[in-house]
C-alpha cells in the first residue's frame, strides 16, 4: 500500500509512535523515526519494523533541530507528528515554564516540522498529527495546558489543509482517547476510570491509532483533509 513512499515519524521509540513505525514499514514505506531519551527502545523498534527503518536522535523541544532534521531528509511523502508530552497542572499551581515545556514539544515542534515539510513534500503527500480527544474536551481538572496544545494542533491542521489542498497534500489530526502506553498505562491510576468512561468498555491500544494513521497515509485517505478523526472507544460519544 505504501511501497515507494518515505515517511518521517516523531517519537517512534515507544508507545503509539512505535506502533505507527511498525505499521507504515509493514505497509512498505521507508521509515525514519525519531527518539530522544530511549536509544535502546528505538533500536529494538527499528529491528522489529524491518524494511530498513531508521532511528535518529532528535530533541523535539529544540525547534531549530526539528526544522533542520526535516530539511535534511532526502525525500518525504508522509510526515507523522506523533511525539508529545503530558503534565497535569491545575490553574492554582501552573507555571509559565510548564506551559512552555508542553507547547514546545506538542505545538512548536509540529509547526517547525510542517513549515519545512511543506517545502519538500510532493503533490499528494500526507501530513498527520497525533492530537487527543482533549483537543475537544477536558473531562478532568489540571488538563488546560495539554488540552490547549492539542486544540492548537487541531486548528493548525485545518488551516494547513486549506493552504496545501490545491497540491493534493492532505493534512489531518488523529485524536485518540486513552491508549495503553507509558504515558497513560491501562493499569495506571486512571486506567479503570477511563475504561469505564468509554462506550466499548475498552482501553485503546497503540495499534488502534497506527491503523488510522496508515489509512490516512494510504490511497484510501485521498479525499480526507482538515479532519479530526477520533479513535476513543466511544469516550466522547
Ligand atoms: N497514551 C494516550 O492515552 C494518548 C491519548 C491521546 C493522545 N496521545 C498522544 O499520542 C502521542 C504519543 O503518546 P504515547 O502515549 O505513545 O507517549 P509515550 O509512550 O510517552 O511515548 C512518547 C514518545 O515521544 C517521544 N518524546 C517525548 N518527548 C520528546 C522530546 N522532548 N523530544 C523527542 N521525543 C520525545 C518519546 O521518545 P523517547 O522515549 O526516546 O524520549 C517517545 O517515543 C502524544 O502526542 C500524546 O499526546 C496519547
Amino acid at each position: 500500500m505504501l511501497e515507494g513512499k518515505t515517511a518521517f515519524v516523531t517519537g517512534g521509540s515507544r508507545g503509539i509512535g512505535a506502533a505507527i513505525v511498525r505499521k507504515l514499514a509493514a505497509a512498505g514505506a521507508a521509515v525514519t523515526f525519531t527518539y530522544n531519551s530511549s536509544p535502546d527502545a528505538a533500536r529494538a523498534v527499528a529491528e522489529a519494523a524491518g524494511n530498513g527503518a531508521q532511528a535518529v536522535r532528535l530533541d523535539l523541544a529544540d525547534a531549530d533541530a526539528v526544522a533542520a532534521a526535516v530539511r535534511g531528509l532526502p525525500k518525504l511523502d508522509i510526515l507523522v507528528n506523533n511525539a508529545g508530552t503530558f503534565e497535569l497542572a491545575s490553574v492554582a499551581e501552573a507555571t509559565l515554564a510548564a506551559f512552555d515545556r508542553m507547547f514546545a514539544v506538542n505545538v512548536r515542534a509540529v509547526v517547525a516540522a510542517v513549515l519545512e515539510a511543506a517545502k519538500i513534500i510532493p503533490d499528494g503527500g500526507r501530513i498527520i498529527t497525533v492530537g487527543s480527544i482533549n483537543g475537544e474536551a477536558v473531562p478532568f481538572p489540571g488538563g488546560a495546558f495539554y488540552a490547549g496544545s492539542k486544540g492548537a494542533v487541531r486548528m493548525l491542521t485545518k488551516g494547513w489543509a486549506r493552504d496545501l489542498g490545491e497540491r493534493g497534500v492532505t493534512v489531518n489530526v488523529v485524536q485518540p482517547g486513552p491508549i495503553d502506553t507509558d504515558l497513560n498505562p491501562a493499569d495506571g491510576p486512571f486506567g479503570a476510570v477511563l475504561t469505564g468512561m468509554t462506550a466499548l468498555k475498552r482501553y485503546g491500544k497503540p495499534e488502534d491509532v497506527a491503523e488510522l494513521v496508515a489509512f490516512l497515509a494510504g490511497p484510501a485517505g485521498g479525499n480526507i483533509t482538515g479532519a479530526a478523526l477520533i479513535t476513543d472507544g466511544g469516550m466522547t460519544a
